[in-house]
């Protein structure tokens, strides 16, 4: 079964993706980490990205979906994926049914976690990230045990060039303008299962898998 996790920049869905995988066996599938993939490895695709990335605005719809659907064709893939970040616009919900349909595949559930933006602007910037393997921290809320190491791969934990104030208040804006209308999109053609996810990271997770579990 195919779960589209959705919610603001710093709602929480990279931090438990993760957990969502190992229930459901299926793989993760971040449009925002291929693109740091390729930001870090210097493709021309990543150069293209960073252009949108750094200043909070969405990169063109049919790069994202072109990536995506060219991701979901990987066997890993057949038994449903977790699709974290994407859709982000109406065209590209549109985009990812009508290949659903074409390649006899369906999304079964919607994560929709919800946290005001209040909150988020303090998440997002105090967030620290590993560039090598991508796990996140919060200076405040979930450090690492080891200040600017990373815990499962011991590299440096870094800052997000658009974790800056400004660049998180710009995809704020482009949230609230350009993919909060995804939700209206999706609700009458799937489930979906909205969570606070202004609650501590394991209640917020503890509530995911129950409502994945039925
Ligand atoms: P992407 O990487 O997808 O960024 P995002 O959606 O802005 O999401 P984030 O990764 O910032 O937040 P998150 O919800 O994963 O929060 P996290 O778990 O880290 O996209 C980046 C950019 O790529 C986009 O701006 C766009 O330019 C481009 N892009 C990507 N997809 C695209 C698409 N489909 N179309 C076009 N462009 C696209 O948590 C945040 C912090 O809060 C962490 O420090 C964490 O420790 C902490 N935290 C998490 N949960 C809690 C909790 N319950 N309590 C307290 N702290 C918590």
């Amino acid at each position: 079964m195919g779960v589209i996790l959705f919610g603001p920049p710093g709602a929480g869905k990279g931090t438990q993706a993760a957990a969502i995988c190992e229930a459901m066996s299926i793989p993760h599938i971040s449009t925002g980490d291929i693109f740091r993939k390729h930001l870090k490895e210097g493709t021309e695709l990543g150069q293209l990205a960073k252009s949108y990335i750094n200043k909070g605005q969405l990169v063109p719809d049919q790069v994202v979906c072109d990536i995506v659907a060219s991701r979901l064709t990987e066997p890993d893939c057949a038994a449903g994926s977790l699709l974290d970040g994407f859709p982000r616009t109406v065209p590209q919900a549109e985009m990812l049914n009508t290949w659903l349909t074409q390649n006899q595949r369906s999304v079964g559930a919607v994560i929709n976690i919800q946290v005001d933006f209040d909150i988020l602007v303090a998440r997002l910037s105090g967030r620290r990230t590993c560039l090598a393997c991508g796990a996140t921290y919060h200076i405040d809320n979930n450090p690492p045990p080891i200040a600017g190491r990373c815990d499962k791969c011991e590299s440096e934990v870094v800052q997000r060039d658009d974790d800056s104030v400004e660049t998180v208040r710009a995809r704020l804006d482009t949230y609230a303008k350009d993919t909060a209308p995804v939700l209206a999109w999706l609700e009458p053609r799937t489930v979906v299962h909205t969570i606070d996810g202004s609650q501590a990271i394991q209640t917020v997770r503890s509530k995911i898998l129950s409502a994945i579990q039925g």
